[in-house]
């Protein structure tokens, strides 16, 4: 069997270094020696600190855990030892931006024990050429067996005022558009006035939370982002800013009875990463999150692939007037109505027939897959309710035959793909969930897309606390038995799992291309998104929008996608997923076939990849090399004020390549022209240098297809396209 993450054990040299005497301050370098981590105690607190270059990234912050009922790990700490170790080894991904991944770090295992009760605590620090990683370990001791957890003590004292690409602090959402401001100017920036919403207790109470990954770039020319890894058995971790001192400090999400981590030990806590460099383009590349995740826990993941998939999805969104419902009855109950019995609303989108339509276009198109919404009991009366027993994930509506898709679609090549929106009801869902995946397994479906929307039932609980936390990984578990990749949206944002649990493929966990119709995205938004959203793992964005304006839909719809159609092409490469979907209305790629065919050859799984210019905010360049021929794709996406790129083309291999670069027209802009774009072929090579530019919400996407015979290459050249 295939052992994915197979460790090449190039493990240099592992030094231990066990200090045999307590001292008060201990500290490491990064493998490159660029990065200092010290950590020490004072009066009875431990602290650590970062820098970088010699620049100060974290000035002294503390260490440590208030636990309800019983003395925490606040006070009387003194160090009792720590052990150095040296890893360097390599480790291969089932799928990904790098197919092989260099894990490299110095760790230091600092052993704290608490005068008077004798208690001890570990923490593990890792540091890496682009950053620390750290957690606590508890090990297992007379007088601590199982505890709660009140609050954690873990500082980031910044130092200084940076500025923050973030999102507002809440317990249930991360559907939020991103804030760039100082800490100094928060306050005022990040939109308090949502305060009303449940998962705003700490803000109205004064304090000021943002979520993580939290991007920040500071006048002393560093990038640095802040979140965690391998987010198991733990609330999720968001930060309380004081923005007079410029730190931060952990707020872990608790239920809605204001408990934060139920715990035992022997036990750890996930990691806390702050990635830094004084580059931004290191931040997008960096795996220290997955690095500091287990290896793959799945052993033959033969059966997990990269999936490129339509869907009866954006049809619900765009106005047509669509409906994931049979009917309008909201009397209708999954199980208990006979929903052959009463009316339909005449306007169900998941029909057998629509559906074939589907698997035609993506059997013609090269698409893996199609994703059907709408096509379980149990649409009638959904959203927002907190009703137990909501769907049912083994009905389907009368007008939606499972057995006839099934077999129409395997015979064109195609799967669909299962839709389990489940209302927040994780306990409903758990206890169907044997069931709904033998329905899937019996009915030939290999992928799910779950959905959390509305309250959480359990009725104690966040979208991210420690319950619901355990609740999505239970579920991607329970996958990977049934050999069922999953894509879960509106679940905890992602911490780098799906190193171990490959199969969980995707997320959403962020404000994707569905609210193009809902008020609509900023034209930085995916200028931002790798910076934050996409440091934990993939995001199911869903791009792929040609008929940007809603208008066309119906007069009366005045909904908008801040973008051009060259970068909804840019976005397949930009926002990494190895489920990546096509959004749009097939009748919509009919019109526009020539920019569809880049959505037909771009590849979802990569040998490697290398970021070229990165701005947060501003604009994102990226190349790709496909894992399967000499193919090369770049891909740009640029905010409001669009971007002008020089790119070098010496990523590419020897010989000539053939270009297609798919761009804004020189009069494209976001607003008023988004469907102007160019085609040009150009012969290149790895010497040459081109020009194009990006329009105001723009982007750009080329593939190079490498030419043969191997023919000796001019001298290089600088090629313009839309300059
Ligand atoms: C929200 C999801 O993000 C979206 O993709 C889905 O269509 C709806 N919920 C309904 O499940
Ligand atoms: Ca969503």
């Amino acid at each position: 069997m295939k052992v994915i993450s197979r460790i090449i054990l190039t493990i240099a040299a592992i030094c231990i270094n066990i200090a045999a005497f307590a001292a008060d301050s201990v500290s490491i370098l990064s493998p490159d020696g660029n990065l200092t981590l010290s950590v020490n105690v004072k009066d009875g607190v431990p602290y650590y600190d970062l820098s970088y270059k010699n620049i100060p990234v974290l000035s002294p912050s503390r260490l440590g855990f208030r636990l309800k009922y019983e003395r925490g790990y606040v006070d009387s700490m003194c160090i009792q030892g720590s052990v150095e170790t040296t890893v360097d080894e390599y480790w291969y991904p089932v799928w990904g931006e790098y197919a092989k991944v260099r894990n490299n770090y110095n760790e230091l295992f600092v052993t704290f024990t608490q005068e008077g009760s004798g208690r001890i605590l570990g923490v593990r620090f890792r540091l890496f050429n682009d950053g620390l990683g750290f957690r606590y370990e508890f090990p297992e001791q007379p007088t601590l067996h199982i505890f709660q957890v009140e609050e954690e003590l873990t500082q980031f004292n910044l130092g200084s005022d940076y500025l923050c690409f973030c999102m507002p602090g809440d317990y249930d959402t991360n559907e939020f558009t991103y804030t760039t401001s100082r800490i100094s100017d928060l306050r005022e920036q990040i939109p308090l006035q949502s305060l009303a919403h449940k998962g705003y207790e700490a803000q109205s109470k004064g304090d000021l939370v943002l979520q993580t990954p939290l991007m920040l770039e500071g006048d002393n020319g560093l990038y640095v982002n802040i979140h965690e890894a391998a987010l198991v058995d733990y609330p999720a971790m968001e930060l309380s800013v004081d923005d007079k001192a410029f730190s931060m400090s952990a707020c872990l999400v608790p239920n809605r009875n204001g408990e934060k981590a139920f715990k035992m030990a022997p036990c750890t806590t996930p990691w806390r990463t702050v990635v830094v460099s004084d580059k931004a383009t290191d931040i997008l590349a960096s795996r220290l999150i997955y690095n500091l995740n287990e290896p793959c826990a799945i052993e033959d993941t033969s059966w997990i692939h990269p999936v490129k998939y339509v869907g009866v999805w954006w049809e619900y969104f765009v106005g047509c007037g669509k409906s994931w419902a049979y009917s309008w009855y909201r009397s209708a109950r999954p199980g208990v109505t006979d929903y052959t019995k009463i009316e339909p609303n005449g306007q169900h989108g998941a029909t057998t027939q629509r559906v074939k339509e589907y698997i035609d276009f993506a059997s013609e198109n090269g698409f893996d897959g199609v994703l059907v919404e709408g096509w379980n009991e149990g649409w009638e009366d959904w959203s927002g309710y907190s009703r137990d027993r909501i769907f049912s994930f083994d009905r389907a509506y009368p007008d939606f035959d499972v057995k006839e898709l099934h077999r129409y679609a395997a015979e064109r090549g195609v799967k669909i793909i299962m839709h389990h929106e489940t209302a927040s009801n994780a306990a409903d869902y758990e206890r169907q969930l044997d069931d709904a995946f033998d329905f899937m397994v019996e009915n030939g479906y290999d992928a799910v897309k779950t959905g959390y929307v509305g309250p959480v039932v359990p009725r104690s609980e966040y979208h991210a606390s420690q319950w619901m936390v355990n609740h999505y990984l239970y579920v991607a578990q329970k996958a990977a038995e049934k050999h069922i990749m999953v894509n879960s949206h509106e679940a905890v944002r992602p911490t780098g799992l799906c190193r171990t649990w490959p199969n969980w493929m995707a997320q959403e966990s962020a404000r994707g291309t569905e609210f193009e119709s809902m008020g609509g995205n900023p034209a930085d938004h995916t200028t931002i998104l790798p910076f934050t959203r996409l440091m934990g793992g993939p995001m199911d964005y869903t791009p792929g929008i040609f008929q940007t304006r809603l208008s066309y839909y119906g007069q009366k719809n005045d909904q908008w996608a801040r973008t051009t159609l060259a970068r909804q092409l840019a976005l397949y490469l930009t926002m990494y997923s190895p489920i990546q979907m096509a959004c749009d209305l097939p009748e919509n790629y009919r019109r526009f076939p020539d920019a569809f065919q880049f959505i037909k050859d771009v590849r979802v799984d990569w040998e490697d990849s290398r970021y070229l210019e990165a701005e947060p905010g501003d604009y994102i360049t990226v190349a790709r090399k496909a894992k399967d021929a000499d193919e090369w794709f770049v891909g740009c996406t640029a905010d409001e004020n669009g971007h002008q790129s020089s790119i070098k083309l010496d990523f590419l291999g020897p010989g000539a390549y053939q270009a297609t670069v798919y761009a804004d027209a020189p009069d494209a802009h976001f607003k008023d022209n988004p469907q102007a774009y160019i085609i040009r072929t150009l012969t290149v090579s790895a010497k040459d240098e081109l020009c194009i530019k990006a329009a105001p919400g723009g982007g750009y996407a080329i593939r190079f297809v490498g030419q043969e015979p191997l023919k000796k290459v001019k001298r290089g050249k600088t090629v313009k396209v839309n300059c």
